[in-house]
């Protein structure tokens, strides 16, 4: 038998949302000090104390890591393979940015060359973050597509991706007829869903660039192909929904417009959803569909706050995921995701206070917007999983599951961070489980890509800090 791999540390992971469990949110993680994880063939064998597994190591290659805190990958629920060699351009909300920064760009995606070396600096950017796991656009143009899936196989990684689908509000050449959007996202699915580690969506962009035409073809790949995902963006921007509802006047709002075909539904997900109605709330409770909530990209683009505590309603909670949505999120960093997902929390809270609440938000939600370390740790993973439908395979340490994790530095060399440490505990590392989300909530308020140490996917590490710039 192949020998396996074992790993020796300090590991903190989600067992359950933790929303529900106010008081004790504890209940929903776990820390193990001095603990084991048993890695066969890229799957959890075993997870536990090194005193319990110890016995079970003949087998295995020993690789400790005292000083670290190993936590699952991240999940980047929306992301733009296409927009990484334009984030962080200056100067418009999104329908001008959409026109003026981003569709000539995308549109380099159909050579082959440009998009491979695209795709190397892309992948390696989310491994840098400790991302291990991402749903991501790529173009219409099915090259990037292919260019994508090849390079995610290469490296061994869970990705969910998918053709873009978009005939017009875009340069024509840049736009794709609905009947070759069917034809190719046909023949993609037909290679790559399912092949390695590799899932399909299909892919609408959004209403504003969808004609009817594609919508249906959307609705009828999604009829013929069950299992796939569904993958778009909604109710983002204030003059995108305005435009979206001139192009769809039948439906009475945004999500009306996947519900009439036949989109909404488990293994979908919209990004951003900031102007979400709580009627509309509702219905992708009810449905079983996701949002990705895209704090660094609501705030880079000035679509708004997305509403969390509305999302995490017990009455009728709806799955979310957290994402960058680099390009218009300007990092890779997840955790500087949860950062910004926080501060949204609170800012939502100052519109909840006394007399200003524009959206009649109900009280409850200002509990539900605050988003502990817990609750922003699980989004990030276990949580993100769920969201999309994959908390079978990924999430956390669970035996069975796939060896997708991040090995953190505490300090990563920063003052902020080494200041939280100092007041958490000791010796640099957690010994209970509250001393490892106060140190957790550091990494999340002062930390980036660089309190990423290393980062393993399906068993094998394919990144190390230290190796900056290299392969
Ligand atoms: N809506 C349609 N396309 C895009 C995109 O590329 N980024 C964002 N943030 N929103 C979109
Ligand atoms: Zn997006």
């Amino acid at each position: 038998m192949e020998k396996g791999t074992a790993i020796r540390g300090n590991f903190f992971h989600l067992l359950k949302d933790p929303w529900p469990l106010i008081e004790k949110e504890s209940d929903s993680a776990q820390f193990i000090k001095d603990g084991l994880l048993l890695i066969n063939d890229g799957i959890i064998s075993g997870f536990g104390t090194y005193e319990e597994l110890s016995s079970r190591l003949d087998n295995y290659d020993v690789i400790h890591k005292p000083d670290h805190l190993l936590v699952p990958g991240f999940i980047d629920g929306h992301i733009h393979f296409p927009q990484v060699r334009v984030m962080g351009a200056y100067g418009n909300q999104l329908l001008d940015w959409l026109q003026n920064s981003i569709f000539p760009e995308e549109l380099k995606y159909r050579d082959r060359d440009y998009a491979t070396t695209a795709a190397h600096h892309f992948f390696r950017a989310l491994l840098g973050a400790g991302t291990t796991t991402c749903q991501a656009f790529t173009t219409s143009s099915p090259v990037s597509t292919e260019v994508f899936f090849d390079e995610a196989i290469a490296r061994g990684m869970r990705v969910i991706a998918g053709l873009t689908g978009i005939d017009k509000f875009a340069p024509d050449d840049y736009c794709i007829s609905p009947h070759e959007f069917y034809e190719e996202s046909k023949k993609l699915i037909e290679k790559y869903h399912g092949l390695d580690r590799c899932l399909y969506a299909i892919t609408p962009r959004f209403a504003v660039g969808c004609s009817e035409e594609m919508m249906q073809a959307c609705c009828q790949l999604k009829k013929e192909y069950p299992d796939c995902w569904v993958n778009t963006h909604i109710s983002e921007n204030p003059s995108e929904i305005r435009q979206a509802k001139e192009e769809f006047p039948d439906c009475f709002d945004y999500t009306e417009v996947h519900e009439k075909h036949g989109l909404l539904g488990p293994k979908f997900t919209a990004g951003h959803g900031v102007w979400l109605s709580n009627d509309e709330f509702r219905r992708f409770s009810h449905a079983g569909a996701a949002v990705c909530f895209c704090p660094l990209s609501n705030l880079f683009l000035g679509s708004g706050l997305f509403r969390l505590g509305k999302a995490m309603d017990p009455d009728q909670p709806v799955r979310v995921c957290l994402g960058t949505d680099m390009g218009a999120g300007n990092s890779f960093s997840m955790i500087r995701v949860m950062e910004e997902a926080y501060k949204v929390g609170l800012c939502n809270n100052t519109m909840l206070d006394g007399s200003v609440n524009p959206r009649e938000q109900d009280l409850g939600e200002s509990e539900r917007n605050k988003l502990s370390p817990y609750r922003a740790f699980y989004l990030a993973t276990l949580g993100g999983a769920k969201a999309i439908y994959l908390d079978h395979l990924i999430g956390n340490f669970v035996p069975g599951k796939e060896a997708d994790f991040v090995s953190l530095d505490l300090q990563a060399g920063q003052h902020a961070l080494a200041w939280h440490q100092q007041l958490t505990c000791l010796d640099g590392v957690p010994s209970a489980i509250d001393e490892a989300v106060e140190l957790l909530f550091g990494v999340l308020a002062c930390g980036d890509d660089r309190s990423v140490s290393e980062t393993w996917i399906a068993g094998k590490c394919r990144y190390q800090s230290n190796d900056r710039g290299v392969e």
